[in-house]
Formats: C-alpha cells, structure tokens, sequence
C-alpha cells in the first residue's frame, strides 16, 4: 500500500475548529473556503474522519470513507453512509481498514475532528490549514489536540512541518490556505 496523507481544517483566530458547542458556526464557513475543500475533497482516494465529522456535500455519496466510532470492534460496512467503512482504531489498523475498503493507493483526506487529526500527525505529507483571522470561537474547541495551549502553528511545526506561501480564499474575510509540507 502506497498513500499520500493531505489533512484538512479551517480554524478561527484563537485555533478554533467548532464552537463551545461542538459545532461548526457559520462564522467559520466561507465559499471560497468551501470550494477548495470539495475540490480536494473530488480528488481524494479515500475521506477519513470521526463520527461528527462528515463533510455532507454534494458528492459526499460518491467518495470512499472510513468513519471512526468506538461503537463496533470489526470493520463493518456503514449501513446508513454509502461506500463508507466503519472504523475502530483500537480494533483495527489503518492499513487493514483501508484493505476492507479496498482501497490500495492514492491520497487520502483526513478532516477531523481533533482526536482523528491527532492519530495522523506524523503521517502528513500536506497539511492545508485554512485561517479566518477575523473569527473568534472563545471557549470553542480547539482544531489540534494541545489548542489552544499551543497555536495549530506550533502543533504542526513540532510534527515536522514548514509552513508554505498562503493562497487567498476570500480576500474580504481575509481566509487564506497555507500548506504545511513535510520537510525533506
Ligand atoms: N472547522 C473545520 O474545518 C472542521 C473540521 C472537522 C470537524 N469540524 C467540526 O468540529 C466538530 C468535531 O466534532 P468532534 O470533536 O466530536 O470530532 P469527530 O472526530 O468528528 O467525532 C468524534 C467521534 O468520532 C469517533 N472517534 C474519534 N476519534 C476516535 C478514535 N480514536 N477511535 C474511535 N472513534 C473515534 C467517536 O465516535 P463514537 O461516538 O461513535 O465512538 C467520537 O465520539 C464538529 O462540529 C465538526 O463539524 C470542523
């Protein structure tokens, strides 16, 4: 098995993937924000996340996923998300996962939430981290495990990651995208 890991987040100013709440406010929801992601998203092998985490766009049915829950031990085909593999972690490699998916090659999508991007943290090829400066989510819940104790800036960095230039999402809200690659 050969995959390229790409993660996938956009987080407020204060490292902020969700509100207080756990969930993602529509403050932090941009269209060209959105646009990057399903696109990424088109091109991707395989979609990887928790149970809360499903991405829910319009070719959402079409994309292979594993979906992390600790609510079965086997690998189980998901019976209410087409082409999805339910996942225990615990119970299961990654690898094994992927063979009960059958899925063998190319880029795999991790978007989250925190403990699933964690899980990833050392596997990253690319991590593209979208940024809304102009958000605030006090109290909310941090994108990385360790936010916000440390900025996701820290967080990747101490994972082996260097920051890219930025790509302009939405010029007017100031979200940018910047890649954090691998170095070497
Ligand atoms: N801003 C963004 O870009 C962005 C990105 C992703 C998510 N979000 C938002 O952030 C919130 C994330 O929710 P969340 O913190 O609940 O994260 P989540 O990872 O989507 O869901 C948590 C659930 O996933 C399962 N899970 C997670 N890690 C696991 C592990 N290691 N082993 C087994 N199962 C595991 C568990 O499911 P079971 O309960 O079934 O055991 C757990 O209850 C949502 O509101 C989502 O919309 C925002």
């Amino acid at each position: 098995m050969s995959f390229r890991f790409e993660g996938y987040v956009i987080v407020s100013a204060d490292g902020m993937l969700a509100d207080a709440s756990h969930v993602m406010p529509d403050s932090l929801k941009f269209e060209g924000d959105k646009l990057f992601f399903e696109q990424a998203l088109d091109r991707a092998g395989l979609i990887v996340h928790g149970r809360h985490s499903h991405e829910g766009q319009p070719n959402s049915s079409k994309r292979k996923r594993l979906i992390l829950t600790r609510r079965s031990k086997a690998l189980t085909v998901d019976p209410e998300v087409p082409n999805a593999t339910l996942w225990n972690p615990a119970h299961a490699s990654f690898e094994e996962a992927c063979a009960f998916a059958d899925v063998t090659s190319g880029t795999v999508a991790i978007i989250g939430g925190p403990d699933v991007f964690d899980m990833f943290m050392d596997r990253y090829d690319t991590f593209w981290l979208s940024e809304a400066p102009r958000v605030r989510l006090p109290g909310g819940e941090g994108c990385f495990v360790g936010v916000p104790a440390r900025t996701p800036h820290e967080v990747l960095a101490a994972h082996g990651m260097t920051r890219g230039s930025p790509f302009v999402l939405d010029a007017a809200h100031d979200v940018t995208v910047t890649p954090w690659r691998r170095a070497g």
